[in-house]
């Protein structure tokens, strides 16, 4: 198994950084959800309820992909619904769990990583796989703020480690009601497509790539940090 999973974050954003309105998508852009569809393909994706919902009933859950729903609903928390590939859950979801909490510094305050990361490597299937937060604005926040303040330390302990962001970005102002977070200097444009244009949208937009900007030695730092891993799991097999 991999000693963790990247986790990225992939949006369309309007020129305010607007990813929705009413509870839907603004736009329509057949290539832009080509687009999402490719990159995500055979991953994890994590979604709120809303965003959940939102995807036309004959499409969800989302094909080839392990479709993780945050709620607090009871009834859907039940998962009475026939799909392997959808989980609804929240930070609860493990209450009778096994992790040992009292090496766990902050446990908490990131119940909800554990929970998610703990979701991803017990399935036998997507195990190995990324995990792509794809919203909406309460989701894209939640795991934003928590993952970028984590020490990189910190993200050996959880198993996850923050990668990409992808960022569809569509020149124009659609008076959103949801936003992505304001992306921070952490993280370093890396890629941009050639500019392309919806003719039924009337629109120019661009794929972007954002990467976290880890520096080489933070990198060393962390290589150090999975050996020592391996070594202490090594130890506790032993
Ligand atoms: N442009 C894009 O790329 C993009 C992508 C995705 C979505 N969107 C848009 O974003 C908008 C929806 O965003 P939103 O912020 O209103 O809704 P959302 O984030 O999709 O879902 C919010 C719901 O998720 C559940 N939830 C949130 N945090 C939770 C937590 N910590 N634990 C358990 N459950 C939690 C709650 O469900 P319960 O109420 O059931 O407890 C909450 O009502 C829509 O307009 C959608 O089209 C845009």
């Amino acid at each position: 198994m991999a000693l963790y999973n990247y986790v990225n974050f992939i949006t369309a954003c309007d020129n305010k950084g607007g990813i929705g309105k009413n509870k839907v998508l603004p736009w329509k852009i057949p290539e832009e959800l080509r687009y999402f569809q490719s990159i995500t393909n055979g991953h994890v994706v994590v979604m709120g309820r809303t965003t959940y919902f939102s995807i036309p009933e004959n499409f969800r859950p989302l094909s080839n992909r392990l479709n993780l729903v945050l709620t607090n609903d009871p009834e859907l928390l039940k998962n009475d619904h026939g799909y392997d590939n959808l989980k609804f859950f929240n930070k609860n979801y493990y209450t009778n769990s096994s992790h040992n909490k009292n090496n766990i510094p902050n446990y908490q305050d990131h119940l909800e990583l554990f929970t998610l990361s703990i979701l991803v490597r017990n399935n036998p299937v997507y195990c190995n796989r990324e995990i792509f937060i794809i919203g909406g604005e309460k989701i894209y926040n939640m795991y934003y703020n928590l993952l970028n303040r984590l020490s990189l330390d910190e993200t050996i302990v959880y198993d996850l480690q923050i990668y990409k962001i992808y960022l569809t970005y569509i020149d124009k102002n659609y008076k959103c009601d949801t936003f992505f977070p304001k992306i921070t200097e952490d993280f370093k444009l890396t890629s941009y497509s050639d500019k392309k244009y919806d003719e039924k949208e009337n629109v120019n937009y661009r794929f972007l790539k954002y990467e976290k900007n880890y520096t080489i030695l933070k990198v060393q730092k962390r290589n150090i940090l999975i050996l020592q891993k391996i070594l202490l799991k090594k130890e506790i097999i032993d």
